[in-house]
């Protein structure tokens, strides 16, 4: 059962970041309600970061100590785990300085780029899934 903790509790957080993201995206194509999507977002977003990099940890501590038939830190599904977490760092980092505008215009592009990086992400530990 143990090698399936990661693969099930990540998925959750792949479906967390998306819908944290969405949040928003949806805040610039609905302007009315934008100050509430924009609080949950920023309310969130910060929960989830943790919560990825938590699920990072997890998978290589899973691969380390329950799959003795992978080799550590070698597969594309790890190399693809830290493109999206430094992705979502860009994300974490841009948002401090949002009164910016380039910045403002850039921080979306993290996140989206982490997202599309998970959703990778979840193809290639599917095929590593004992
Ligand atoms: C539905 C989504 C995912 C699935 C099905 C999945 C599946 C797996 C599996 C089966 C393993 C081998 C360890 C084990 O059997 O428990 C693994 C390792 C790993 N996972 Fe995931 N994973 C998913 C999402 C993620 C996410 C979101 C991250 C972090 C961004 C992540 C990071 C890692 C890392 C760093 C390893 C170690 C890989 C290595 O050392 O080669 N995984 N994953
Ligand atoms: C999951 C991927 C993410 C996407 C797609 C995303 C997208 C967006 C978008 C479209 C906005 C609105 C920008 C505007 O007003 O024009 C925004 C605002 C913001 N985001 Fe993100 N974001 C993501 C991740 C994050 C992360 C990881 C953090 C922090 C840890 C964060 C914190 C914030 C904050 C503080 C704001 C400003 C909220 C406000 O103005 O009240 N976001 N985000």
């Amino acid at each position: 059962m143990l090698p399936y903790v990661h693969p099930v509790s990540a998925g959750v957080v792949v479906v967390l970041l998306g819908y944290v993201g969405s949040l928003g995206l949806r805040a610039r194509s609905d302007p009315r309600h934008a100050g509430q999507y924009l609080a949950r977002h920023a309310r969130l977003a910060p929960f989830m970061y943790w919560l990825m990099l938590a699920a990072w940890t997890g998978g290589l501590v899973s691969t380390w100590l329950l799959r003795r038939d992978l080799e550590l830190a070698t597969s594309v599904h790890f190399r693809c785990g830290v493109a999206s977490v430094l992705a979502l760092t860009g994300g974490a980092l841009t948002s401090r300085w949002m009164q910016l505008p380039a910045v403002r215009a850039a921080h979306p592009w993290f996140g989206a780029a982490a997202i599309l990086l998970a959703a990778a992400q979840v193809f290639f530990g599917l095929q590593i899934t004992p």
